[in-house]
């Protein structure tokens, strides 16, 4: 089979992406926006909504309020994404190229996420918001290391995969919140969580366009990328006084034990994967191809059997993010 290099296949790929953006981003003047989900400060029922809101924010667990926190975080530092997806090599280098529109688009996207998560944050009365602020500038700081380097086609592993966990965990903190009895919350989170199935959506159909024209070499990033671990892009994630990522262990402790995102959950995403870019049935690859999609197909099954031998965190840890209870 013809070799192709990765600069052909993304030139090729540069139309089809702009094509997604209609398919997979909703247009700016319909889409939600924070506005239509928080009480309005030049409304006469302002105060009394205000109340309202930290009433019902009053009732989310502990843990639950923490996990919010550390996904709020992760939303506002969409810099970092933005400026990490800018660098994938080769993308097209013209500003109105395809990837250039996409990443702008997806990002405007993005960007009403962290804003609606931080206005509720700061309405509900339970959040010391100058701790989250700090964090949130630390991890800006700190960057990420999620092991794609500049590779397009570990890239979109990669973000495929970002955008299933997010919207999963932000589907759940919905439910949860819902259970608590906040609806507004619930609303917030279920809107978010719309937007990123949208995004895994057109992830994972760039993807299946690689693993269409260079399926070896898509393999074998797939495997690379799960071999070094799917990193969640707040891994650095600090409070004020700690060290690089020991706020991120406790945020994935907390998540982990609510069951907002699990062990399982990783590997259900990687079985839908799997399923979603047909490994199971990709045949003509190279040796080393061969080679990734065994490794691939065996690791749910290896992955399942390290996890029933783990113990649940139990995490009694105290965030300087949340106010203690009065
Ligand atoms: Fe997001
Ligand atoms: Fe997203």
């Amino acid at each position: 089979m013809e070799k192709v290099s990765k600069v052909e296949v993304m030139n090729y790929l540069d139309k089809e992406i702009a094509g997604a953006i209609p398919q997979f981003l909703k247009p700016i003047d319909e889409i939600w926006q924070p506005a239509d989900l928080l009480p309005q400060s030049r409304n006469e029922e302002f105060f009394d909504q205000i109340k309202e809101l930290q009433q019902k924010a009053g009732n989310l667990p502990y843990h639950l309020l923490a996990v919010l926190i550390g996904d709020t975080i992760t939303e506002e530092v969409l810099p970092t994404y933005e400026s990490w997806l800018s660098l994938v090599q080769p993308a097209n280098e013209d500003r109105e190229g395809g990837w250039n529109q996409w990443i702008r688009a997806w990002t405007a996207e993005e960007n009403r996420h962290g804003d609606v998560l931080n206005k509720y944050l700061y309405l509900s009365g339970r959040v010391n918001m100058r701790e989250m602020e700090i964090s949130t500038q630390h991890l800006l700081a700190d960057g990420f290391d999620i092991g794609t380097a500049r590779d397009p086609y570990r890239s979109f592993i990669y973000t495929s995969f970002q955008e299933l966990a997010t919207n999963l965990s932000h589907r759940r903190v919905a439910q949860f919140a819902k259970q608590a009895g906040d609806d507004v919350l619930a609303k917030i989170c279920g809107n978010v969580a719309s937007d990123e199935a949208r995004h895994a959506n057109a992830y994972k159909s760039f993807a299946s366009k690689i693993f269409e024209i260079d399926p070896s070499e898509m393999l074998l990033a797939f495997e690379d990328m799960m071999r070094k671990k799917i990193l969640m892009p707040a891994h650095f994630l600090r409070e004020k006084g700690l060290a690089k990522g020991v706020s991120f262990r406790h945020f994935s402790e907390a998540a982990q034990q609510i069951g907002v995102y699990t062990a399982t959950d990783y590997i259900n995403i990687l079985q839908s994967l799997i399923k979603e870019w047909e490994i199971e049935t990709r045949r003509f690859l190279s040796d080393a191809g061969e080679r990734a999609r065994d490794f691939i197909m065996a690791l749910p099954g290896r992955l399942t059997r390290l996890t029933e031998r783990m113990n649940p965190p139990k995490s009694c840890y105290q965030f300087s993010w949340i106010h203690p209870a009065k």
